[in-house]
């Protein structure tokens, strides 16, 4: 094992065991963050230029190196070096092979500031990218529903029938949950997008780096384009609280979408039979030839688990650590890199399966006739005639009563029957179990009612036609 001609020069008469190299090397995963390193290497020698440490032609060589260098990890051709340990070492040592001046790139730069502003840029692409998967999945939630404006469900709760609700205004409680998600990564974008180049390893640097324009360069900028630096070197290179929070979004998110995949598991069941998805988006059985299962669904929700122990990794990662850099941190790349390719592709595969999904109007229409469904419509009936919601909620319930000793359905009593319960009842009682009227009268904001429901409908179309 050849010894780094980077960071182990001069102090180290030998190079680390061979089992010390493999057990701390990082480029087998951190070599995904090339395109944020070479971007940073090329904004912090474009500063170094300014500021007199490199000349024009040391700045030109530099960048054409770089460029080179990336040109070939894109078309798979570089080689990268386990002993080199990680992705920053690897290009720079690599850069200053070919191009001598790659020597000065490192002035008042450590690989601590460097692996921070390295992953924060890749964090912001990769928040940007979920941003619009997850608007591409709300798109999927809204399709469904408006491709079926006439299919009524039961809601529930406890998992037992309560009250009829659109099935789009299901689906739209989804597109609710996936809208405040997004705002949550957009908020933990804005606090990653801060600048820690200019921190050093802990305490900044003697020379007068311009870590503005640095800033600048790499869009680290507010909304009016003033450049965003962090204020304490310290913090600038030893907290990755703007990753824990992406982390925290994200495995929201995950558990947003394995409720949904729960839903979807239990609709496409034969018990509930709500919907069907397409075969492309389902698998069989190696034994049972009838079976056709939600198998991204499924994997959708048990990938959740893994979304939540990477928060869980990364918060027990940091709460020991003092003060500054620690190599601990560098355990921070799997749990992100985990993170946000399990909830991208959760996002999109389940935005694809919906896209494949219709419902089956019939058996939504059969479990939506249950009567028992009304019974708060009944109970709000009697409001109306002037009785005491509680006194209301009573009567109604031996209503239920009396259809159960029967065994009829709640709308098959008869009017006798009714006011046998309560004299309040008149003829007009069998009104409240015409299902369509019944939703029409949702008519508040926010309730399940046909009119508010395609208003809902047509603000989010509205919405995520711009989005
Ligand atoms: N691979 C390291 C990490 O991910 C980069 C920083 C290394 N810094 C150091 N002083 N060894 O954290």
């Amino acid at each position: 094992m050849s010894s780094s001609p980077v960071s182990r020069s001069g102090r180290f008469g030998s190079g680390p065991a061979a089992e010390v190299a493999a057990f701390s090397e990082s480029i087998s995963f951190d070599w995904r963050l090339w395109r944020h390193d070479i971007r940073g290497s090329i904004a912090h020698a474009t500063m170094l230029r300014e500021i007199g440490i490199l000349s024009a032609a040391e700045l030109k060589a530099i960048k054409a190196g770089l460029d080179e260098i990336g040109r070939e990890i894109e078309s798979g051709t570089f080689a990268w070096k386990m002993e080199l340990e990680d992705v920053h070492m690897n290009i720079e040592a690599e850069l200053t092979r070919r191009v001598p001046a790659g020597a000065r790139l490192h002035t008042a730069r450590s690989r601590n500031d460097q692996v921070a502003v390295d992953i924060r840029l890749w964090l912001r692409d990769e928040i940007d990218t979920l941003a619009a998967d997850v608007r591409g999945l709300q798109k999927a939630l809204v399709g469904l529903g408006a491709r079926h404006p006439e299919v009524i469900i039961p809601g529930y709760t406890h998992l037992q029938r309560a009250q009829p609700v659109w099935f789009a205004h299901h689906l739209l409680a989804y597109v609710e949950m996936l809208d405040r998600d997004l705002g949550r990564l957009l908020d933990a974008r804005e606090r990653a997008n801060v600048c820690p180049l200019g921190s050093g390893a802990i305490a900044g640097s003697t020379l007068p780096l311009d870590r503005e324009r640095v800033a600048t360069l790499l869009g680290f900028v507010d909304a009016k384009g003033r450049p965003r630096v962090t204020q304490n070197s310290m913090d600038g290179v030893s907290d990755r609280d703007f990753l824990i929070e992406f982390a925290a979004a994200s495995a929201l998110l995950a558990v947003h979408l394995s409720r949904l995949a729960e839903d979807v598991i239990l609709w496409v069941s034969t018990e509930f039979g709500f919907i069907r998805i397409a075969d492309a988006y389902t698998t069989g059985s190696s034994l049972m030839p009838q079976k056709k299962n939600p198998d991204v669904a499924e994997l959708t929700r048990g990938k959740t688990g893994r979304v939540v122990g990477n928060l869980m990794s990364l918060l027990t990662l940091l709460k020991g650590l003092p003060m500054t850099y620690n190599r601990d941190l560098q355990e921070d790349k799997e749990r992100v890199f985990d993170t946000a390719d399990t909830v991208r592709a959760c996002v999109r595969l389940m935005g694809a399966m919906l896209d494949n999904t219709r419902a089956i109007p019939e058996s939504c229409a059969a479990a939506a006739a249950d009567p028992l469904l009304l019974a708060t419509d009944l109970a709000d009936y009697l409001v109306r005639k002037g009785m005491p919601f509680r006194q209301a909620h009573h009567v109604v319930g031996s209503v239920v009563a009396l259809a159960e000793k029967w065994g009829k359905p709640l709308n098959q009593l008869t009017l006798a029957e009714y006011q046998g319960v309560d004299r309040t009842f008149e003829p007009d009682v069998m009104d409240v179990f015409d299902l369509k009227k019944a939703m029409q009268r949702r008519a508040i904001t926010g309730a399940p009612g046909t009119a508010q429901v395609k208003a809902q409908l047509k603000r989010w179309q509205r919405l995520l036609a711009k989005a």
